[in-house]
């Protein structure tokens, strides 16, 4: 299957040209403080899709992994996060990660006036899964990702120093040789639209919306993991893909979360007898990890042949419920669902890409000029299942590392002449409805590459992508055509890698390998495209840089014959 190197026809000898120093694609947690660090030294531009507030982090609830309480330690968030990673996080980016993000959340108190929840001065710790201690800092109880968010937009719009594109979706990254140079943008007019900068920092999140159900907004159609794919990016570990156990079962798109920070607060999961699931399965019951949790509710959900189960909160002080859990108690509450007198309903949702565009400490990738942050990375830390509230910390942390490089690089580029750059698709006639296709590709994905994988289902998903692959060489001009494109080639590269890997670990679960299997799988499956076609290669877990590895991409992809 051939994957075309640009989504679109195009000409920048023809379209609008833009420059800056750098250039932001997303607007969560790691697009605005990347955009905002930066813009005290360079001329920093954020381009975003929707608008502003559109992101994941402004969904996110139960708040910020930190070592900030004098009876935690380093050395405990550190081993709760290697050990949720199931063997693949790789230890020196936790480590960053565990000891830089307490001076990162008081920087977002002290510096962006996030309100967090305190007590008696002192900030105020919920309990999510996987955490040996309560240590989650969290905002107007369960809002934190949207306290977050607005604390940073408010920065960025009020200082007025990052130029802001909102409705621009970011169509491919412009090279200049092998060096990326800017980026091929598609405006809230339809024009397509040139930005050259310095340097690209992809944090455009993550890839939810390829699954019928997920905890993402509209939003997570994968895109700058297509993006960095296509202009030949390294992406890493994307078969791990984090179902959330206690999304709300309800008919309603996305799913809304119900915050593991309520487990933490003493709510369990039960059958429809009300009888516990977690007794017996994990020594941490209902707050295991989340790959423990969400698997075992299949089970639960396959044997009795119902499509949901319950999380029990009527045991819980009512008035405790309704001031730390204020977003879900009233969204609950409008769903005809009074959490203090009634079960909530829940099953598991598509919720985190814990894999993406491999980065090294200061954010970098294998493409000279590109950097990635946030959900769209892979940094290492969260190997083959992430911690929860690990995914705010790890947007503020790698930022951070990103914007103190580009401090001491910026000033050293001076260029300002850039390529023109054009390229002809061969162009089908689109013979796709494309809302059909949309969730033809969601379903397959869901039946066949969602939590439960085997090697039937995912040869079924292959087939699909065969049968549909003439949508890779037609040419939308619409973001609708655009997002569904970079979720076909997403949802292939989470197949792929889903097939290669024979064993089960961490999310990602095989029917037919059941068991971890250390021995063959303790490494990485890396994706790459190389002259069209998508190559893969296995790394092992010991490499800590990505210069050093010795790359030997097997090129092209058999699902019949390996
Ligand atoms: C939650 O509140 O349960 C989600 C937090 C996370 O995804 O880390």
């Amino acid at each position: 299957m051939m994957i075309p190197r640009y989504l679109v026809s195009f000409d920048t000898g023809q379209i609008p040209n833009l420059f800056c120093d750098v250039l932001v694609i997303g607007s969560g947690v790691a697009g605005l403080s990347t955009a905002h660090s930066l813009s005290h030294f360079c001329d920093a531009m954020l381009v975003t899709k929707a608008g502003l507030k559109d992101s994941n982090t402004n969904h996110a609830q139960g708040g910020i992994a930190a070592v900030l309480d004098e009876h935690d330690s380093f050395e405990s968030h550190i081993r709760d996060t290697l050990l949720a990673g199931a063997g693949l996080s790789d230890p020196v980016a936790t480590q960053v990660l565990v000891t830089e993000g307490p001076s990162r959340v008081v920087e977002l108190l002290r510096d962006y006036h996030a309100k967090f929840d305190m007590r008696d001065e002192h900030f105020d710790f919920a309990r999510e899964g996987g955490h040996s201690c309560s240590r989650v800092v969290h905002a107007r109880g369960d809002a934190t990702g949207s306290e977050v968010e607005t604390a940073l937009s408010r920065a960025v719009i009020d200082e007025n120093k990052v130029k802001i594109i909102e409705g621009a979706f970011a169509v491919d990254l412009l090279m200049d040789g092998k060096v990326a140079r800017g980026c091929l943008v598609f405006d809230s007019k339809g024009k397509l639209i040139a930005i050259w900068s310095k340097f690209v920092i992809l944090a455009s999140g993550g890839t939810g919306m390829i699954y019928l159900v997920t905890t993402n907004p509209r939003v997570s159609t994968g895109d700058g993991l297509a993006v960095a794919f296509r202009a030949g990016a390294r992406i890493s570990d994307v078969e791990f893909v984090q179902f959330h156990p206690t999304a709300l079962h309800i008919p309603e798109e996305p799913k809304f979360l119900i915050s593991e920070a309520l487990r933490g607060r003493g709510a369990f999961i039960v059958d429809v007898e009300g009888n516990r699931i977690m007794e017996g399965i994990h020594p941490l019951l209902d707050l295991a990890p989340r790959d423990v949790v969400a698997s075992r509710m299949f089970e639960v959900m396959k044997e009795e042949r119902k499509n949901h189960l319950y999380l029990e909160t009527r045991h819980i002080d009512p008035i405790l419920l309704r001031k730390e859990f204020p977003t879900i108690f009233q969204h609950c509450l409008e769903a005809g669902i009074d959490i203090r007198k009634m079960r909530i309903p829940v099953s598991p949702a598509a919720h985190y890409m814990s894999g993406g565009v491999v980065v090294d400490l200061d954010g970098q990738t294998d493409i000279p000029g590109l950097f990635a942050c946030g959900e769209v990375s892979c940094t290492g830390v969260h190997g083959a299942n992430r911690l929860a509230s690990n995914s705010l910390l790890e947007g503020l942390v790698f930022s951070k590392r990103i914007a103190e490089y580009l401090e001491n690089h910026v000033k050293d580029f001076t260029t300002s002449r850039y390529p023109r750059i054009s390229f002809e698709l061969d162009w089908r006639k689109p013979r796709f409805k494309l809302g059909l296709l949309r969730g033809n590709l969601r379903e397959v994905m869901t039946d066949s590459v969602g939590m439960m994988r085997c090697e039937k289902g995912l040869k079924e998903a292959f087939e699909f992508f065969e049968r549909n692959e003439e949508i890779l060489q037609t040419e939308f001009m619409s973001v609708p055509g655009m997002e569904l494109k970079n979720m076909f080639e997403v949802g292939m590269m989470v197949a792929m890698a889903s097939y290669l890997r024979k064993e089960t670990r961490g999310c990602h679960r095989r029917r037919d390998y059941p068991d971890v299997d250390d021995w063959n799988w303790k490494k990485h499956i890396d994706l790459k495209l190389e002259d069209g076609e998508i190559c893969h290669e296995g790394r092992l877990t010991h490499h800590p840089g990505i210069d050093e590895v010795e790359l030997k991409f097997v090129k092209g992809f058999a699902y019949g014959r390996d």
